[in-house]
């Protein structure tokens, strides 16, 4: 199995393996909606010449107090096809996905939902850092992970997602 950027033909079977994971359309258009803005990582999991899986980060904003060159990415969507659940792939793609993200310079990353999930990357309660949610979800489901030791020391304040993440308040 590969972790590797998405690439122009690989959009429609990103879009199935979110339609697949999810059970719904709404992830897969908004990966559509993401694509092409600056800072985003889009990567994907290939097992025998077959996408399997995906991962999208994408510039969040802090509203509060950061300095200016602080910078924040969002981690949404993560999905492997149902099939292929379970085998380890969404841990490799959050993994490698997580080393791209320090490898460009963010000092954080992101992430609402399941804490038994995501704490084993490291992500620990966003609150705990002063760093809120604009959704009305419980505390420990909004999640931070610091990529450079420190780096929320001095950061505070409401998490915004992009106006794409909109197409959410339609469907929840
Ligand atoms: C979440 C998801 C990407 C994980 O991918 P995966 O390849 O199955 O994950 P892995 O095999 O690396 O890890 C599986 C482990 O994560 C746990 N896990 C997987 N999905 C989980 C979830 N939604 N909530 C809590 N734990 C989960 C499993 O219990 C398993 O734990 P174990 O290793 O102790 O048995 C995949 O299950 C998926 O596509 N789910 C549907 C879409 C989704 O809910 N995405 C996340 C929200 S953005």
């Amino acid at each position: 199995m590969n972790i590797r950027t998405e690439k122009l033909e690989d959009i429609e079977a990103i879009r199935q393996v979110n339609r697949a994971a999810f059970g719904r359309e709404t992830e897969a258009n908004l990966v559509d909606k993401l694509r092409g803005i600056a800072s985003i990582f889009s990567l994907v999991a290939v097992q025998s010449d077959r996408i399997v899986g995906h991962i999208l980060f994408s510039p969040v904003a802090v509203v509060g107090n950061c300095s200016s060159n602080f910078s924040i990415l969002g981690l949404a969507p993560v999905a492997v096809l149902p099939d292929y659940q379970r085998q380890g792939m969404g841990t490799l793609l959050i993994r490698e996905g997580l080393k791209e993200c320090v490898r460009s310079g963010f000092q954080a990353v992101v992430v609402l939902g399941n804490p038994d999930f995501y704490s084993r990357f490291g992500f620990i309660p966003a609150s705990r850092k002063s760093l809120g949610c604009e959704y009305d979800v419980p505390d420990e489901a909004f999640m931070v992970l610091e990529l450079e030791s420190g780096a929320l020391q001095d950061c505070s304040g409401m998490v915004k997602y992009r106006s794409e993440f909109r197409i959410f308040d339609e469907n929840y």
